[in-house]
């Protein structure tokens, strides 16, 4: 069963735009990203939009509809009733390049200052050994297709641009989180995780978990117990004072 449904769109580049109106075509089993590709073919050539694998797996197609951080490829049409007007907009928290494409390389370098796994230097690949406990742990983090939509809800840098220098956001701070965790890693990342990257800055909203495509408990699994362990290390005195003693 076909029908037509009404779509608004941001339309615009560097920092002007506005929201234009369509009617357009919808066939069951549809995606709102497939709604746009026929915007493409039929009124829209020009309408600028992001993708790559259609499947939910390469984290390319986030976008804002209805005001809600979704992944274009994985929003059946059939979420909405079919006289709704769907609204659809660039993620808000990273400039806009065209239409529906952000630039997201805040994100990328908020990756790069990040120290890389750090294993001991006496132990050569081969001879790790881990528990499934710990496997499990960071094989949960390492679902992330880096869509990053958690990035993009949360509010420290969502309403606060000033913030996006002193904040990694929810995807970056739970890669530090998974290296923390991780038995084999010596990488003092504990320091860096509050002064370097903002971990304070995290009042446990867990809108980042809300979104997640992937469904990772970001909040709980990774930034509560990264919180935990720099409370650990900042606030227990026999911790500090065993610091001290050995960095004498
Ligand atoms: Fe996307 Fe989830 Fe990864 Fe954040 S943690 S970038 S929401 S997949
Ligand atoms: Fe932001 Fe997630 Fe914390 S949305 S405030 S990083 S719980
Ligand atoms: Fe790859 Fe949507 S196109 S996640």
């Amino acid at each position: 069963m076909s029908y037509k449904a009404k779509f608004r769109i941001w339309r615009g580049e560097g920092g002007e735009g506005k929201l234009e109106d369509f009617t357009v075509e919808v066939n069951e089993g549809e995606v709102v990203l497939d709604i746009i590709h026929r915007l493409q073919a039929t009124q829209a050539p020009d309408l600028a939009v992001r993708w790559n694998c259609k499947a939910g797996k390469c984290g390319s197609c986030s976008m804002e509809i209805n005001g809600k951080p979704r992944l274009g490829c994985m929003t059946r049409m059939s979420t909405f009733a079919e006289d709704e007007t769907i609204t659809v907009t660039p993620m808000r928290t990273f400039p806009v390049i065209k239409d529906l494409v952000t630039d997201v390389s805040f994100n990328y370098q908020k990756a790069r200052e990040i120290p890389s796994f750090t294993p001991p230097a006496d132990v050569k690949p081969g001879e790790y050994r881990m528990k499934q406990i710990d496997v499990e742990r960071s094989q949960e983090f390492r679902k992330c297709i880096e869509c990053f939509m958690c990035n993009n809800v949360c509010h420290v840098i969502r309403d606060h641009e000033e913030n996006k220098v002193n904040f990694a956001g929810p995807r970056f701070l739970m890669r530090i989180a998974e290296l923390d965790m991780h038995p084999y890693d010596v990488a003092d990342r504990k320091d860096i995780a509050q002064d370097d990257h903002g971990l304070g800055y995290c009042n446990i909203t867990k809108c980042c978990t809300e979104v997640c495509p992937e469904h990772i408990k970001i909040t709980d699994n990774a930034l509560i117990p990264m919180k935990e362990r720099v409370v650990d290390r900042r606030y227990d005195p026999l911790v500090w004072l065993g610091n001290k003693i050995l960095r004498r």
